[in-house]
């Protein structure tokens, strides 16, 4: 299908070495695009996704280590990005954390840590990606919400404002940046099997899984899917959308 090639662009995913982001990075790669890959510090970790992505797909790739969570690195990753590629088409904000706790237990430090890399870094990215993609004319920006950001969830207040944070962030901005031709759309995925929740208690996963109306976990694959939709030209007149990626799951 023409409309999903990505021939000729320039995308970065955070947070690409595992999970979503880096099916999400395999997605884009296979259809074309120049993938950036980025881990939070391993510069070595990324440079060997690039290379499997260049052998696999027979497309440049970069490797990127930078901290969603440092608006420094931020600023520093995007200087580096115009100075190798002059530009960026598209922009994935996957890199995230799930920390829980129950109202009663939340620490200053954690609610710090959680809106760092969840909340912050998408709106540090967002606003960096935004300045380089206007120089040529759009892009499209893709953010990782949850369903939690939508539909809440106990013991994640906090992770759940982050994510509903990255709504706003979504709506808002496709607003200001649609006269740019930057779109900007969200992807809420429900559970889906990636480390984030291996570590999820057996019985409550268990409950998790009744919850959905297919009766079975999602894939990274298929939000990777959704993330490639909303990232190329079959999305070109959608923006400020939250797409769910949960199999009918109920909260
Ligand atoms: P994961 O834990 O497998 O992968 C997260 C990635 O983000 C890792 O590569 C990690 O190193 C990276 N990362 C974490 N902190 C970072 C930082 N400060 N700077 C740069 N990179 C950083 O998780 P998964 O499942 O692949 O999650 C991807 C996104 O999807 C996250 O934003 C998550 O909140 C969201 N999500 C995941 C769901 C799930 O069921 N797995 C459900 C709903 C949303």
């Amino acid at each position: 299908m023409t409309g999903l090639r990505l021939d000729g662009r320039v995308a970065l995913v955070t947070g690409s070495t595992r999970g979503i982001g880096w099916c999400t990075a395999r997605a884009l790669a296979a259809h074309g695009a120049t993938v950036i890959v980025n881990s939070r510090a391993d510069a070595e970790a990324a440079k060997a996704r690039a290379a499997e992505l260049t052998e696999a797909h027979c497309v440049p790739a970069d490797a990127l280590a930078c901290d969603a969570a440092d608006p420094e690195q931020i600023r520093e990753a995007y200087r580096r990005i115009f100075g190798t590629h002059r530009r960026l088409d598209i922009l994935v904000n996957n890199a995230g954390i799930l920390e829980d706790a129950l109202i009663g237990m939340i620490s200053d430090d954690l609610v710090e840590r959680v809106l760092r890399v969840n909340t912050f870094g998408p709106l540090h990215h967002l606003q960096a990606a935004a300045r380089l993609m206007r120089r040529h004319g759009g892009g499209a920006i893709v953010n990782l919400t949850s369903i939690i950001g939508t539909h809440g969830n106990v013991g994640q207040a906090v992770y759940g404002s982050a994510k509903a944070a990255v709504v706003g962030l979504t709506r808002s901005a496709a607003k200001e940046l649609a006269p740019h031709g930057i779109r900007v759309n969200a992807v809420a995925p429900g559970l889906i099997d990636t480390d984030m929740t291996r570590g999820i208690p057996p019985e409550r996963y268990r409950e998790l899984v009744d919850g959905i109306g297919m009766g079975r976990v999602g894939t990274p694959e298929q939000v990777a899917n959704a993330v490639l939709f909303l990232a190329g030209d079959l999305a070109a007149y959608i923006t400020g959308q939250v797409l769910g990626v949960d199999g009918g799951m109920r909260i």
